[in-house]
């Protein structure tokens, strides 16, 4: 399977695609965690990147649409993949739509996740990532680790994203209405958008998708 995750900042995208792309045996592609990993490594791409990802806005679309197209082309993406934060805008999914064209390839369905603002601020202010991978993802309220500030999957030490700050936030959900949710209607036109409510315990959410998934599919 072929699948786009869509939704605001903190919708539980990256929660969400752990899971599935564990059930649906496909890799899970965010570009959120292949910049912070760039980061952390203080590659050139990283150092480039980061400016941009502190600040809310988005990465420019030349860097961000290679480093997309170099994960997917690797062979473990061969069979399927699930896209966590790509693509983020229309020029991105136009890109996306040529490279799949080009391989001869389609997608199966754009996941919409829906959360009112009021729960995605909730989720932001109390998300705590791992210094060791970005993905291993826990919520000081709602999934806290068993050790305060220590990694239940690697040990690694508990922090809070600097883009996770109150301004940075409302920043990154402007972007999100003004230049990602257009991909929506884009998709729209493709028949492709699968909507769901994404409130509830984490694995009610997993369920839900995965039977809107296979109702789609
Ligand atoms: P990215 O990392 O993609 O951030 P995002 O889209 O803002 O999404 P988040 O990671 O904030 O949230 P999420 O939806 O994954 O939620 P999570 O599962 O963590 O991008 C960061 C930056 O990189 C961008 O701002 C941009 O600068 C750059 N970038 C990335 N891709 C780009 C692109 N394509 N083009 C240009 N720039 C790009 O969950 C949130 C919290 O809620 C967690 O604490 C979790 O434990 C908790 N939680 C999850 N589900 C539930 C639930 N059901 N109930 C209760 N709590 C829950
Ligand atoms: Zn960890």
């Amino acid at each position: 399977m072929r699948i786009v995750l869509v939704g605001p900042p903190g919708a539980g995208k990256g929660t969400q695609a752990t899971r599935l792309a564990e059930k649906l045996k496909i890799p899970h592609i965010s570009t959120g965690d292949l910049f912070r990993t760039n980061m952390s490594r203080q590659t050139e791409l990283g150092k480039l990147a980061k400016s941009y990802i502190e600040a809310g806005e988005l990465v420019p679309d030349e860097v961000t649409i290679g480093m997309a197209k170099d994960r997917m082309e690797q062979p473990d993406a061969a069979g399927g993949f699930l896209l966590d934060g790509f693509p983020r805008n229309v020029p991105q999914a136009e890109a996306l739509d040529e490279l799949l064209q080009t391989e001869r390839m389609q997608l199966d369905a754009v996941l919409d996740l829906e959360v009112p603002e009021e729960e995605v601020v909730k989720r932001i202010a109390g998300r705590r990532v791992c210094r060791n991978d970005s993905a291993h993802v826990f919520h000081v309220t709602y999934s806290p680790p068993r050790q305060e500030g220590v990694c239940d999957l690697c040990g690694g030490e508990l922090y809070q994203r600097h883009d996770d700050s109150e301004e940075t936030v409302r920043t990154r959900l402007e972007v999100y209405h003004t230049q990602t949710e257009p991909i929506i209607d884009y998709y729209k036109t493709q028949g492709l958008v699968v909507t769901i409510s994404a409130l509830g315990k984490v694995d009610e959410v997993t369920r839900r998708a995965l039977e809107a998934l296979n109702r789609e599919g």
